[in-house]
């Protein structure tokens, strides 16, 4: 059954968050999407990129940037880049849906939950820092103009207490924790991947009917190293993930690799194609890294020391196809058994485990430009997102400069 009038929404304001959003629409996609797929971007947002977007979301809609630029609110929540996720109140404007399920770029949905649309505007689940509050980054509401010209004066009037929409929306929806408790949503459609550190039991007891995953905080899927041969997942610098959330990030990586990667390769070849006069923005190589063999869910190891150093151009794969079926492999013995119980949990380690024996070969690239060569580049839009320009090694560069 196909619900026309009924969408889920999400925002991404640059090439990097729009990473999250491929994969999230293909994580949707997975699970008999009944729903029409929506993704808001901003100027900023580059053409290669919106045609690799328009291949997964029904619609790709451009709305203006809000920015809060309250840095002294948005300092105390130590997150000065989210005063711009006030911009996803444009959702409000997507009148021609009756409801919608509005979900962040860095969620990860583990199966249907097309039940979120029996709820009513505005339902969200708690927040784990204070759970007197809703985490805005899943929740069900109606598009209204009125509603939209509500909020964005009640920002103007009284800003956010956070510098960004979360602090916003949970004063304008003020009576959310006592009003309706069918507003609250339960914590398995907005599970923050970072609250698994601080209540395990819970996440062993209850963390098998997980349906979404949300990457809260600012170490996004995308920070981290992956290496498609063993399956590995690494964070930038030195901590490590839990063992729980390595489930999770195995996953995205895996949809990252399976379904969206193949995606810039079309582009690619639609790129061949294009029109003379019509330039379009560099993407990604389809290239392999560094092969290291290394145990799966494991905690970093030496061998993923090095593979750290060396694999610079995390790049596309170009073997996905070679991954064998998943029956050939059994699930791993390092995971607790609850969270095994959940099939899409189990997808994710079976993939993870055919992806580590698939021999995926490698080619690793680290091709030395000049730095007028690499000015010139990126002032071309000719970028390696996914390579030194990743947003993280810029993160590494201002970091070590304001050192
Ligand atoms: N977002 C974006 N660009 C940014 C920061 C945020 O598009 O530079 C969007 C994206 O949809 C993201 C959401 O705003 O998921 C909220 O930000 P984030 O998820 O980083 O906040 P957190 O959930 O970690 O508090
Ligand atoms: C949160 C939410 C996110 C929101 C941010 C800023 O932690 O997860 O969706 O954008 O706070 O308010
Ligand atoms: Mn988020």
């Amino acid at each position: 059954m196909s619900v026309t009038d009924q969408a889920f929404v999400t925002l991404a304001t640059n090439d990097i968050y729009c990473q999250g959003a491929l994969v999230l629409g293909q994580s949707l996609r997975r699970h008999r999407l009944t729903r029409k797929l929506v993704v808001l971007i901003t100027p900023q947002v580059s053409s290669l990129l919106r045609v690799i977007l328009s291949k997964v979301f029904d619609e790709v809609i451009e709305v203006n940037l809000i920015d809060s630029a309250d840095y002294i609110h948005l300092a105390f929540l130590r997150r000065p880049e989210l005063g711009l996720t006030l911009t996803k109140l444009h959702c409000w404007t997507l009148t021609h849906y009756s409801k919608c399920v509005f979900l962040d770029a860095d969620t990860l949905v583990l199966s249907n939950v097309d039940e979120l649309f029996d709820r009513g505007e505005f339902s969200a689940a708690p927040d784990p820092g204070w759970p007197d509050c809703f985490n805005s980054g899943v929740f069900v509401f109606q598009p209204s103009l009125h509603t939209h010209k509500l909020l964005l004066q009640h920002a103007m009037e009284h800003g956010s207490f956070d510098g960004a929409d979360q602090g916003l929306l949970n004063s304008f929806f003020r009576n959310w924790s006592t009003a309706d408790i069918h507003k609250h949503l339960p914590f398995i459609y907005n599970l923050s991947s970072n609250t698994m550190y601080t209540y395990s039991p819970a996440f062993k007891q209850f963390g098998s009917s997980a349906k979404v995953v949300h990457f809260l905080g600012s170490t996004k899927p995308w920070n981290y190293k992956y290496n498609p041969q063993s399956g590995s997942v690494l964070e930038q610098g030195s901590a490590s993930s839990s063992q729980h959330q390595a489930v999770f990030l195995h996953l995205w990586w895996t949809i990252y690799q399976n379904n969206v990667l193949p995606l810039y390769k079309s582009a690619q070849a639609g790129k061949a194609h294009a029109s003379p006069g019509h330039r379009m923005i560099d993407c990604p190589e389809i290239e392999t890294p560094a092969v290291i063999t290394c145990d799966p869910l494991s905690q970093p190891s030496p061998q993923l020391a090095d593979f750290t150093e060396t694999e610079t151009t995390l790049q596309p794969a170009n073997k996905v196809e070679s991954v064998p079926s998943e029956e050939t492999f059994e699930p791993s013995q390092e995971l607790p058994a609850e969270t095994i119980r959940d099939p899409s949990l189990q997808d994710a380690l079976e993939v993870d485990l055919a992806v580590s024996v698939s021999q995926i070969s490698i080619k690793e690239k680290v091709k030395e430009l000049s730095p007028e060569e690499e000015r010139r580049k990126w002032e071309e839009g000719r970028i390696d997102y996914m390579g030194k320009d990743a947003f993280a090694r810029i993160q590494e560069k201002l970091d070590r400069f304001l050192q």
